[in-house]
């Protein structure tokens, strides 16, 4: 349920009552400690504007808000301080709302209207081996597919691979001249090496370089010989950067992948619309769009080149190009692009272009979801020991080894199998955890114990919370889904902050889908799982009597059902065993 809307519902009325219909009402959750209790700030901009008595007008709000009272909802409302107005949520609403949602299957949320959402990830450059560069486009990315699809959006990665750049002359020559001495199925397998030989390769020879340049050229023409060595390099590559989709559970397939390439027959018409429109002009024998929107340091618009004096085209171009397709082909409402935030200015330019030629109408929205680095303990960006990038895949093989040590250590009554299990699913959702519990603007440090640790805000922490409340609910003879046909009672405050935070899920949901911003979740349901724990740690839950047990019971089942979901939509695992 939206519960922030539905109290904010009874005070904009109240506000229209008082006619203050102009005044934001201002409503926030009043403490850290007790979600319960909402205060409502509007009344004192109200009255300063209006040079009144802020505590008049508090009163006469008051005054209006006795529906709240009447329907059952509050217990008190109260003015305090200069004019806030405090009110308190009843148990006994609590209760019934809470009921309510754990009869429903989606936990009381609505679908909302459906949206087309393209996103952008994890659109890594299939000339090299997926690096960590493109794991927060992966983890933050997915949370937002998985997110707006529960929301019922048709929302879909679109995985804008780099495999159409000038490196690829490079890597086919360097090709050509493995498979001439038989070995370039070999050199292929090593695609790191792969692609460090061709460029040692064309720096050290001219003829090489040469070649690699004519490549190009033949490639982009739509050469047939050119373009079939082209497709066996990135078929490897795609093949290799699926696997790493798949060990982190992304939902990303062969069927999202929608290169750079694709967008090659459309590159030339956009420009020439562009011409036309006489938004793009020649500057030297190149095509730019000077961009009055967004000026330099002297002022000056700054330059947008879609094409080289030479003919070429370049990540712009295709970007253009990419944007009308999105828009005309898959009649996208929403677009999003989860792309490092050093590429801002690009997204800016971009998305200005689009709109002044009418490539992507006022009503699509287009939001670059923009994220920091990721930093190593030295707080440089992340490097191996030796400085050099760290391979995708063997950091994700790390976090599973780390994981399986962690499990061994902790239960050793577990079955191979099962450790195996737990360990992917600790050893993922540890590194998908610690990025999305992090506000994704900004840079973020990588550290393995503070991300494997059981204890704070971390992926083990939540999979344990949840492992606890589901044998729980085993030896309370219950399981998620079966329905005690019992009442909920909060008679403590403990049990009534806990399902007012249980009904603030949707709202919580919502402002993810709004902004993007997936930490709003993580950040939920590590509170979700710290409140619980406080509620159990101090009172029985299988050891009280009757009635209460039930609705004890009841709100366990409805804890464990909100934090696996909410783990779900992360990306993350939850485990019935660990
Ligand atoms: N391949 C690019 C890179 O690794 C990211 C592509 C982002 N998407 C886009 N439509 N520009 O930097």
């Amino acid at each position: 349920m939206q519960l922030h809307k539905l109290l904010n519902s009874y005070v904009i009325n109240a506000f229209k009552s008082c006619d203050l219909a102009d005044f934001p009402t201002l409503l926030y959750p009043a403490s850290k400690a007790e979600f319960g209790h909402y205060q409502i700030n509007g009344a004192m901009g109200a009255a300063k504007a209006l040079k009144t008595n802020p505590r008049v007008l508090a009163e006469r709000i008051v005054s209006h808000l006795m529906p709240l009272k009447d329907a059952g909802m509050v217990n008190a409302i109260e003015i305090v301080g200069a004019g806030f107005i405090n009110i308190v949520l009843s148990g006994e609403f609590l209760s019934q709302q809470a009921l309510d949602i754990l009869q429903d299957d989606r936990l009381g949320i609505a679908k909302q209207s459906r949206q087309i959402i393209p996103i952008d990830y994890p659109s890594a450059n299939l000339a090299k081996e997926m690096h960590v560069g493109h794991l927060r486009a992966s983890i933050i990315g997915d949370a937002l597919n998985r997110v707006l699809r529960f929301l019922g959006h048709d929302a879909f990665s679109q995985d804008h691979v780099g495999d159409w750049g000038t490196q690829f002359g490079m890597l086919i020559t360097y090709m050509v001249e493995t498979e001439k001495v038989g070995q370039s199925q070999v050199a292929l397998a090593d695609l790191e090496g792969f692609y460090r030989n061709a460029k040692k390769r064309f720096e050290e020879s001219e003829e090489f370089a040469n070649t690699a340049r004519s490549y190009v050229v033949l490639l982009q023409k739509g050469d047939e010989k050119v373009l079939a060595l082209w497709r066996r390099f990135v078929q490897v590559s795609q093949k290799h950067c699926l696997e790493v989709y798949q060990k982190l559970g992304l939902l990303v397939d062969a069927s999202n992948l929608q290169g750079e390439s694709s967008y090659n027959d459309d590159l030339q018409t956009t420009v020439d619309e562009l011409i036309q429109q006489g938004i793009a002009v020649d500057s030297d024998g190149a095509k730019v769009v000077f961009l009055d929107e967004i000026r330099d340091k002297n002022g000056q618009p700054t330059p947008f080149i879609i094409q080289k004096s030479d003919g070429g085209f370049l990540y712009s171009t295709t970007d253009l190009a990419c944007i009308r397709y999105r828009v005309r082909q898959l009649k996208a409402d929403r677009i999003l692009y989860v792309v490092d935030v050093r590429q801002s200015l690009h997204f800016k330019e971009l998305f200005t272009t689009a709109r002044q030629a009418g490539f992507a109408p006022e009503e699509v929205s287009l939001e670059h979801v923009a994220f920091g680095t990721m930093m190593g303990k030295d707080g440089k960006p992340f490097k191996t020991r030796e400085g050099n990038t760290v391979k995708l895949i063997d950091l994700l093989n790390e976090a599973i080894q780390r994981a399986k040590e962690l499990v061994c250590a902790k239960n050793s009554d577990l079955t191979a199998e099962e450790i195996k299990t737990i360990s992917h699913a600790i050893g993922i959702s540890s590194i998908k955890y610690a990025d999305l519990s992090k506000n994704r603007t900004s840079d973020y440090v990588f550290n393995w114990e503070s991300m494997l640790s059981f204890e704070g805000n971390t992926a083990p922490y939540l999979q344990y919370a949840y492992t606890r409340i589901h044998s729980l609910l085993l030896k309370g003879g219950q399981t998620l889904e079966s329905d005690l046909d019992s009442r909920i009672y909060a008679h403590e405050k403990e049990e009534q902050n806990l399902l007012c935070l249980l009904l603030q899920f949707e709202d919580i949901i919502l402002s993810v889908a709004k902004d993007c911003m997936p930490h709003y979740l993580a950040n939920y349901l590590f509170q979700l799982a710290t409140q619980f724990s406080k509620f159990y740690e101090k009172f029985p839950i299988l050891k009280a009597q009757n009635d209460i047990r039930k609705s004890r019971l009841q709100i366990a089942r409805l804890t464990a059902k909100t934090l696996k979901l909410g783990m779900n939509m992360l990306g993350l695992e939850v485990l019935d065993k660990m």
